[in-house]
């Protein structure tokens, strides 16, 4: 399953991040800002129980989460997501995948991989801002199957059809969400017409 965000106020905020004047201030809040209201269509189908509580008029039965929530960040861009979501679901817990593209292949490395026990009962939300050849994204799929994960879910800022087919043939349980879909690639593994690296510009490294 592919669900594009459309939403206006998702396309406003990713408009100022597409922006090359945008500064990193800017950048980081549009993001943090995205990721909230993106949560919010992502945990759409989250499943819930029904729970007793009195309410200050007697008994009632309403509904609680029933499945815990994993959110990983794939580093370092990832973690540009994570606040946003974790204000929508406060009780998720955080596991994290550090990968980077090699350059010249374009195929990621891990370098670092850490995550909560129970990921096979969890709902898993693996988050990167970039979609781009889809490497980093089965590989971070990849990590957290390996770890017994059976329901998760791909949360991107920007990807393309390439990226998106990479990830589908490979992981075709896996629901993808993104803000927008964009064009394709440039010669040198980036999104066009994208906004740039994410990682540099939310950490300033660029
Ligand atoms: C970027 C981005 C994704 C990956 C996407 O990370 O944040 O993780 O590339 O590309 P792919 O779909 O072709 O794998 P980068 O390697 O620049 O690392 P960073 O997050 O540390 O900046």
């Amino acid at each position: 399953m592919l669900e594009v965000l459309n939403h206006p106020l998702i396309s406003h905020k990713l408009t100022q991040m597409r922006n090359k004047e945008t500064g990193t201030k800017d950048f980081r809040e549009n993001l943090d800002e995205i990721a909230e209201l993106m949560a919010y269509e992502v945990c759409r189908d989250l499943p819930t129980r029904p729970i007793k509580v009195e309410t200050p008029m007697g008994p009632c039965t309403c509904r609680t989460l029933s499945r815990e929530v994993v959110i990983v960040p794939i580093l370092r861009a990832g973690i540009g997501l994570l606040d946003g979501i974790r204000r929508l679901v406060p009780t998720a817990k955080v596991g994290f995948v550090g990968l980077y593209r090699d350059e010249e292949t374009l195929q990621p490395k891990e370098y670092f991989a850490k995550f909560p026990e129970g990921l096979d009962e969890a709902v898993v939300m693996i988050v990167d801002p970039m979609l781009a050849t889809g490497g980093s994204a089965v590989a971070a799929i990849d990590t957290v199957k390996k770890r017994g994960a059976k329901t998760i879910k791909l949360v991107c800022l920007v990807g393309v059809p390439e990226g998106i087919k990479t990830v589908q043939e490979a992981h075709p349980d896996v629901d993808i969400y993104l803000a927008a879909e964009d064009e394709g690639l440039n010669e040198n593994g980036f999104i066009v017409p994208g906004l740039g690296d994410a990682g540099d510009r939310i950490f300033g490294t660029k």
